[in-house]
């Protein structure tokens, strides 16, 4: 053998054994189908003969079908077009079991480029197969936790642009955060400043660790600037020690916030309820014990006084004894009312109605000369389910405070309206007088609290007005003050007539 010749024979024995070691099943085709042969793990696979073989189509053999298969699924139609390998993923069931094969169509060509042959060769990729479904469905359980998360959930690349958005952030942001070509970042979702202060807290040790943000209250800015407080918690996502994206949940603090303020009210109101209860107990008691002696006082000095003759000089001495004790027994009748110890009786009465008859009371007064009454009295039903003596106290009381505010010179309004919603009525008293100082705005309620000189003030009057508003299921507060005036303003549940309000009195007349 020349040695030409030898090392041909080698060349052909070497590519033959490759061809019989690839670990694919594999055919050789010619381009009109026809199979030339087939390596050995394809005979293996369908257990077949070579010799049972080479001749058929390759249908033939694997569909028991003489007709080629169709264009859109065979791909060798395209390889003898463009003399380029292509493939085709199929689903097949062997032996009842699902499988996916990868079928690679590779052309030979000869000297001239054209299709001589076609390699086919049959990939089970069953595993990448079932992986990717694995995956997918993974992701896609994934995708429903995040988004069925009540909390707003956000992530972000390191620089700052989003990359996922769930529902309840999108409602909270009020906007679809991804969906805006990405020009969204991060700094976009937080008033000045803060995504950097955050992101510094996030790198730092102290706030829950490196990369992470334990429960921190925040600011993010919405759609339209509103701003909102929140509750967050954020971390830095690490892949292989390096910083590949950041990921923070919110919880808007909103409903939290107003209700732990209504809280706060109700406990500030409930101190002062109480102080004013325990106030008036004791001023009930004091009341009593001295009214006692008084008596006693004053019976004994009328004796001695009746017993004196008539130029005697103690005679006047008395008299001055007499007179103060008629002071002394005066006070404590005031402190006997403050304390509200009488008897009370609600009836149902337009607010309008009590405003005007408690103003004819004391407009009379000098101290009203120079000030201008304005009335803006809503001309709805603004029934109310009150003490009329009592009310008109408050109302005398708070017009009193406002003219002396103003040093009987300026405009006193009195204005009623109601919420018909919010079942409310309201009566503000508003004057333009001094105002009220910062620092006594947390004590104008309190008993005995005066700014007014002595022998002015007894500092008893506002102390008394929230009592009472309070039995009347209502609440006062200083609307508004500062140095061109004061508003008082009483809230009082607007009554119902459906409502079974028992009502004796009404129901007489
Ligand atoms: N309309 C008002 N404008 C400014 N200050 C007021 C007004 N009403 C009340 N105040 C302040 O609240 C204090 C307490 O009022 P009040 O309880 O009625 O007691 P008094 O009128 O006897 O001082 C007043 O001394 C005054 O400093
Ligand atoms: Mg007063």
């Amino acid at each position: 053998m020349s040695h030409d010749l030898k090392k041909l024979s080698d060349e052909i024995d070497w590519r033959i054994r490759v061809f019989d070691s690839l670990s694919f099943p594999t055919l050789i085709l010619k381009a009109d189908r026809e199979i030339v042969s087939a390596n050995s793990n394809f005979l293996e696979k369908f257990d077949v003969e070579l010799d049972e073989l080479v001749g058929l189509k390759c249908c033939e053999f694997l569909y028991y079908s003489d007709l080629p298969c169709p264009i859109s699924v065979c791909p060798i139609t395209r390889v003898i077009e463009d003399r380029k390998g292509h493939s085709i993923l199929k689903q097949v069931n062997i032996n009842g079991e699902e499988r996916w094969e990868d079928r690679v169509f590779s052309p030979i060509l000869t000297d001239d480029g054209e299709v001589a042959y076609i390699i086919q060769s049959f990939r089970d990729v069953t595993r990448v197969k079932t992986l990717e479904r694995t995956l997918k469905e993974t992701e896609n359980f994934l995708e429903k936790v995040v988004q069925s998360s009540p909390s707003a959930i956000l992530a972000a690349d390191t620089t700052g642009h989003l990359l996922l958005a769930n529902e309840a952030a999108e409602d909270l942001f009020g906007y679809s955060i991804i969906q805006d070509g990405g020009t969204i970042t991060s700094e976009d979702l937080y008033p000045p400043g803060k995504a950097r202060e955050i992101m510094r807290m996030l790198r730092e040790e102290s706030a829950g660790g490196r990369g992470k943000l334990a429960n921190t209250k925040t600011t993010i800015l919405t759609s339209d600037g509103t701003e909102i407080p929140v509750e967050m918690t954020a971390s830095i996502i690490y892949e292989g020690g390096k910083e590949v994206a950041t990921m923070a949940i919110y919880n808007d603090l909103r409903e939290k916030m107003a209700v732990e303020k209504q809280l706060r009210d109700a406990r500030d109101q409930l101190v002062q309820a109480e102080k004013l209860a325990s106030l008036g107990q004791l001023a009930a008691g004091v009341a009593h014990e001295i009214n006692n002696p008084l008596t006693g006082i004053m019976f004994y000095a009328n004796l001695a006084l009746e017993s004196l003759a008539p130029d005697n000089p103690l005679r006047e001495d008395l008299g001055y004894v007499i007179e103060d004790s008629l002071r002394c027994k005066e006070i404590v009748k005031n402190l006997l009312a403050y304390s509200r110890q009488q008897s009370t009786s609600k009836m149902v009465h337009h607010i309008n109605e009590i405003v005007d008859k408690s103003l004819a009371l004391i407009r009379d007064q000098k101290v009203f000369r120079e000030v201008q009454i304005s009335k803006e009295l809503q001309d709805s039903m603004m029934m109310v389910y009150v003490d009329r003596m009592q009310f008109t106290q408050v109302i005398i009381n708070l017009v009193m405070n406002a003219v002396a505010a103003m040093d009987g010179k300026g405009t006193l309004t009195l204005r009623t309206y109601r919420d018909k919603n919010a079942q409310k009525v309201f009566l503000e008293v508003e004057d333009t007088g001094c105002g009220i100082l910062k620092e006594n705005l947390s004590k104008v309620f309190d008993p005995f609290f005066t700014t007014k000189e002595p022998g002015k003030g007894t500092g008893l009057g506002l102390s008394t007005v929230y009592g009472i508003v309070q039995d009347n299921a209502g609440l006062v507060s200083v609307k508004s003050t500062g140095p061109t005036g004061t508003t008082f303003m009483v809230e009082l549940p607007l009554f119902q007539p459906s409502e079974n309000t028992l009502n004796p009195n009404e129901s007489n007349s």
